[in-house]
């Protein structure tokens, strides 16, 4: 990926508060669309040029917010951002700013990666009280995937419930599908950041090729957009300078860079980031997780069964090959995936270190660390499906209204 814009060369030094993970240069390829070959994060930090999360920062958010830090952030889950400091600057100062993420409806079920980001959400949302815009891109999905108009569509509403079902609040939220909100204020301020990126600068940050199709080189301006707050007249009004934090996985990081080059000239603030590593697949740390391979992942809409014979089967184990020697040698913790997903789900500090310290060392035994993990996820996704389940077509159509929010 090359870098043209200003943004990309402000490239960071100090990478603070990050483990390393090794041997990741060769054949990591991040953008939008694909992670391919293991993934090094403090090289991707550099390359994007954004900031390690530090523990102060932890520590800040705590105390702004009176409030436990998510466990995200405590395990630095979330280990990247851009502008934090100004986000949390406002709200100790009073001033009010809104959360903005999104997702691609380009399947029928979510899975359990796909969950991160909005759990995070809705715990920044719960945390600072501010209203939050989510964007379906159905029309991404249709220019990117095989996709047509009717089921991106559909789409869009079959994963806007197991987004409300991750628990938001509908007094602070508002969400839309691209073919249904694009128009008026929306569209005005697409193209004027449309008007701002050249073709030469879109290719640079996204690696468009000459035979992708126009609708692509066009669509960053359609993601960019929601992070200007008059994007949204009934929530904002014509305010142009309520500042705007993005929760999302690293590899959205293009956008939202081309957006911050572009929407100082128009007048805005840049747009504040937060950012997570990938949720690895179950066969391993090879990058984001393929919901078109149903065995590389666990479902929002797998039985408990499922998973059990999903993690069984398939999670890649950092155990050794035989038991005198995991009793001897211990875990590999770096590659072990039930250990990687009990680090995203289990809540518990003391007992994941617990487990941490006897599988590392050889006392517990990948049969047993699975069971845990089986436990965790099951009792995870059983709460999501019934959470789900509550959420009827009526409650879709009022978080999708245009309507004021508190604020
Ligand atoms: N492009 C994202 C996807 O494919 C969807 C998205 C739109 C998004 N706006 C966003 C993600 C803002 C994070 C933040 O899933």
């Amino acid at each position: 990926m090359a870098m043209a814009t200003k943004e990309t060369e402000e490239v960071v030094d100090e990478v603070e508060g990050l483990k390393l993970e090794e041997g990741g240069e060769e054949g990591t390829d991040v953008d939008p669309w694909d992670v391919k070959g293991k993934v090094d994060y403090g090289k991707l930090i550099k390359k994007f040029g954004c900031q390690a999360i530090s523990d102060e920062q932890v520590e800040r958010i705590e105390r702004v917010t009176s409030m436990k830090a998510h466990h995200f952030l405590k395990r630095k889950t979330f280990f990247a951002h851009r502008d934090l400091d100004q986000i949390l600057q406002a709200h100790e100062k009073g001033e009010p700013f809104y959360l903005y993420t999104g997702r691609g409806p380009s399947s029928e079920a979510l899975h359990l990666g796909h969950l991160v980001p909005f759990m995070f959400t809705k715990y920044l949302q719960d945390a600072f009280k501010v209203p939050l815009v989510i964007q379906l891109t159905d029309d991404e999905k249709v220019l990117w995937r095989s996709l047509g108009i009717e089921e991106a569509k559909r789409l869009a509403r079959e994963n806007a419930k197991d987004i409300i079902a991750c628990g938001f609040d509908i007094n602070r939220t508002f969400m839309f599908s691209d073919f249904e909100y694009v128009g008026g204020k929306f569209y005005e301020n697409i193209n004027s950041i449309q008007r701002c990126v050249t073709l030469n600068q879109a290719r640079g940050i996204f690696g468009f090729k000459g035979e992708d199709n126009i609708g692509k080189v066009a669509f960053p301006a359609i993601q960019a957009s929601p992070a200007l707050p008059d994007t949204f007249p009934h929530i904002f009004g014509s305010n142009k300078k309520v500042r705007c934090l993005i929760p999302c996985a690293i590899d959205q990081d293009p956008y939202f860079r081309m957006t911050r080059d572009v929407v100082p000239r128009l007048g805005y603030h840049k747009p504040a980031l937060i950012e997570s590593v990938f949720f690895p697949a179950l066969q391993g740390d090879s990058g984001k997780m393929s919901a078109s391979d149903p065995n590389s992942s666990i479902f929002v809409t797998d039985t408990r069964k499922m998973i059990k014979n999903k993690i069984n089967k398939y999670a890649f184990s950092g155990g050794q090959d035989t038991l005198e020697e995991q009793r001897e040698k211990g875990a590999n913790l770096d590659v072990d995936v039930p250990w990687k997903y009990l680090n995203f789900f289990m809540e518990d500090e003391e007992k994941l270190k617990e487990i941490g310290e006897k599988y590392s060392s050889g006392q517990m035994l990948t049969g047993e660390i699975k069971a845990i993990l089986i436990d965790v996820l099951a009792d995870m996704v059983e709460r999501h499906q019934k959470a789900r389940a509550m959420v009827t077509d009526e409650i879709v159509d009022a978080f999708l209204a245009k309507r004021p929010l508190a604020f």
